[in-house]
């Protein structure tokens, strides 16, 4: 199987800067079918399609400069040079150039709270890196490229739904926007723990896909809750949409514990949420959750059951993932 390397000079021609900086915003993406284990290692190849919906002014912003010495920022504060942040960072912007670049990060989501801050970094970086090299890339492109810095990053150039469904050709295997507006639809974040988690996503589905005894049946059922999920956005049907989405979240959550040792991102407060969203849907309130690696849900309800939600939750950050108010690319100051 070829290496990311010479995957890269397949997509892009290698070249010297053409400016001196450039800047790009991605937002964070929140899959409703998870991304849970790898075909491919070395090039993020799912083992299943996924499905996601962007996270609009919620991402990262990522401005690159020529430098002297590679440089780190996140949120305005440097990174060491030993840490993991920046050796992942490196690691990826070294497939790409030889040159020195200062790289100044703006995260509007909380850092590796299981809140896909490294989906929008990586989309962010490939789209400021774009500019810089001047490749004039498609988003296809520039989306296998982001892959490589993390899978789901492939899903965070686009705004709206977006589809990652080929799990085997690495040419075809991006994000692919789904041409559906949802003016009605709210994602509501329940963030009860910012702090970074204690196991990544990367090591925790490679060690989900090698010691959980159903991780093979949760695979097989995503495969279908996908399709569910793609008609059910097709046709707007809500029910359909978020039973499928909670569903697939929450049997992950179940694979997870049956690893050895157990993968367990929930908390009591997470649990408490839990039980908090079902009984209102007893009581007719239409809202459904989903989790991600981390402790946080994040829920799915339509704009009419804004008040009753926001009056259950009242810590719920509310995003509008089709809101039509414009998004300044205004880099990172
Ligand atoms: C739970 O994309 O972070 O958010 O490819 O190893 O970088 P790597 O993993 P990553 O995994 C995301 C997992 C998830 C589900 C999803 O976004 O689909």
């Amino acid at each position: 199987m070829i290496d990311k390397k010479s995957y890269i000079n397949k997509l892009v021609q290698l070249k010297a800067p053409s400016v001196n900086n450039a800047s790009a915003y991605a937002p964070s993406n929140i899959a409703l079918c998870k991304y849970w284990g790898k075909k491919n290692l070395e090039l993020n190849l799912p083992t299943t399609p996924s499905l996601s919906i962007s996270l609009r002014d919620r991402g990262s912003h990522a401005k690159l400069s020529l430098a002297s010495q590679n440089l780190l920022s996140i949120n305005g504060v440097n990174a060491l040079s030993d840490s993991p942040s920046f050796k992942r960072t490196f690691d990826f912007v070294n497939l790409f150039t030889s040159e020195k670049l200062a790289v100044h990060s703006r995260n509007t989501i909380p850092t590796a709270a299981g809140l896909a801050s490294s989906a929008s970094y990586f989309a962010a970086l490939v789209m400021a890196l774009n500019k810089i090299f001047d490749w004039q890339a498609p988003i296809s492109t520039l989306s296998c490229l982001a892959r490589l810095g993390s899978g789901s990053a492939c899903r965070s150039l686009q705004h709206g739904f977006v589809k990652w469904f080929n799990c085997d050709d690495p040419w075809q295997s991006y994000g692919e926007l789904m041409d559906i507006q949802w003016e009605e639809l709210r994602i509501g974040l329940l963030i009860f723990d910012a702090k970074e988690k204690a196991i990544l996503s990367r090591q925790a589905m490679l060690h989900t896909q090698k010691t959980s005894p159903f991780y093979q049946t949760w695979c097989e059922n995503s495969r279908s809750d996908f399709v569910l999920l793609h008609k059910a956005i097709e046709q707007k049907n809500f029910t359909q949409m978020g039973e499928t989405a909670e569903y697939n979240a929450l049997s992950l959550h179940a694979v997870m514990l049956a690893a050895r040792p157990a993968i367990i991102y929930s908390q009591p407060t997470t649990l408490q949420a839990v039980s908090k969203v079902h009984e209102l849907r007893s009581a007719g309130v239409e809202v459904y959750l989903t989790q991600d690696a981390g402790p946080n849900l994040k829920l799915l309800f339509l704009k009419k059951d804004l008040n009753a939600i926001q009056a259950a939750f009242a810590e719920l950050e509310v995003i509008n993932p089709f809101s039509t108010v414009n998004l300044i690319d205004n880099g990172v100051s």
